[in-house]
């Protein structure tokens, strides 16, 4: 998950990181209110999960809180790389004597943690570490060891930190990377972090990424949520525990195994292509041991999409043996029936692996409406394809 601006500068506050006073708005009135509450000049900031809105002319400075409200009024509504302003950030505007660059992520590729510095920050930083690298210090971070003061010092001085900023950025590095360890970051970006006209080391600018996979022991983080962005139907698979990724085509994907159902998803988009161009309508997996409960609730998920038209359910028996997944279905299409949300589009059913004869046996007897065994993934892929094109309702 990513956080706004503001979010997380409000992380980085908690944890004793110099950031300007700031208020958030969501109106012209709200800026101005909040201009005069901080008194003096102030920048206006569009807060939309995306970078380089200084560029595109989300940051701008007002003068007054009248200014504010004007400045307010440009910047909400914008569209910022396909991402609309629905809220600012009203802060006090820094008097900056520089500006630098500090990030700390999971570098994945050597298995430990990175830092990067350097002293050239600002909005164009991408383009210095293209044409100047050696101006970005790139410093691996062992999680064994991590950052001490010692080290935070060794970092800024490898950034090309001038002398008088080293202490201040120092101490602010050494507490991102309590933020970034506490609050299981991937990545907490400061960009501009400043030296300001007083000689005060600050945040001006927060990017981070909070990794979903440690949600369960931070109970705070989901208070950070953006619930107006969630895809609905996403939000409804989550909250069932699903691992469930809407698409925008028409065939309804149901797989155990992560790479199954994406080897699924390639088929049916290939298939497809003889049928008008039907695409799979969703990701889903609902891994090893899929019971009808899980089952009824991947069916419940994809048939409340209004674009699915069919319905593959691919399934490769291994720990969970095929017998037990087509009990599954069978269980599923009763539970649904009884719950009045009888399953109303095609199913077209691939079962192979362990138990796979058994399986079919079971799926076959039952008698389900709609539902169609087919022997291979391709056959299948094309057959739920096929019924897509054709709509059948
Ligand atoms: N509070 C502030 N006071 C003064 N200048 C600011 C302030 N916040 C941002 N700026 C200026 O605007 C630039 C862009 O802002 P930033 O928050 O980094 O947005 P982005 O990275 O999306 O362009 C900064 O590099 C800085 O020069
Ligand atoms: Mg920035």
């Amino acid at each position: 998950m990513d956080l706004f601006e503001h979010q997380a500068k409000d992380l980085f506050a908690a944890y004793g990181i110099p950031v300007p006073r700031g208020i958030v708005a969501h109106t012209p009135e709200e800026a101005r209110g909040a201009a005069e509450q901080l008194t003096g000049r102030v920048v206006v900031k569009a807060q939309v999960k995306t970078g380089g809105r200084g560029k595109a002319g989300g940051v701008k400075l007002a003068d007054d809180a009248a200014d504010a409200a004007k400045k307010a009024t440009e910047i909400l509504g914008m569209d910022i790389k396909g991402h609309t302003v629905h809220k600012v950030l009203v802060e006090e505007a820094s008097a900056i004597a520089e500006e630098y660059y500090f990030s700390f992520l999971l570098d994945r590729a050597n298995r430990d943690f990175l830092a990067i510095c350097s002293a050239s920050g600002g909005m164009d930083i991408e383009e210095v570490a293209h044409t100047a690298p050696d101006k970005v210090a790139k410093v691996a971070i062992s999680p064994l060891t991590g950052v001490d003061r010692a080290k935070a010092r060794e970092i800024a001085q490898a950034g090309g930190l001038p002398e008088r900023a080293v202490e201040g950025a120092a101490e602010l590095i050494e507490k991102l990377w309590c933020a970034f360890v506490d609050e299981d970051a991937t990545l907490v970006e400061v960009n501009p972090m400043i030296l300001a006209a007083d000689g005060q080391v600050k945040a001006l600018d927060g990017k981070v990424t909070l990794d979903d996979n440690a949600a369960f022991r931070q109970p705070d983080h989901e208070a950070l949520a953006d619930k107006s962005a969630e895809d609905p139907l996403e939000a409804a698979a989550k909250a069932r525990d699903l691992n469930y990724v809407k698409l925008d085509g028409s065939v309804g994907i149901i797989g155990n195994g992560a790479g199954l159902v994406m080897s699924t998803l390639d088929v049916v988009a290939y298939a497809g292509e003889a049928f008008g161009g039907q695409r799979p309508a969703n990701f889903l997996d609902i891994g090893g041991g899929a019971s009808a409960e899980v089952m009824a609730a991947g069916l419940e998920i994809i048939l409340s999409d209004p674009s699915v038209r069919s319905i593959f359910v691919n399934v490769f028996g291994g720990i969970t043996a095929c017998d037990a997944v087509a009990n599954g279905v069978v269980a599923a299409f009763r539970l649904l029936e009884e719950r009045g949300e009888a399953v109303s589009r095609p199913l077209v059913v691939r079962l192979d692996g362990n138990n796979a004869a058994l399986g079919r046996q079971i799926l076959a007897d039952a008698g389900l409406a709609g539902v169609e065994l087919v022997d291979t993934m391709d056959d299948a892929a094309r057959r739920a394809a096929e019924l897509a094109a054709v709509g059948v309702s």
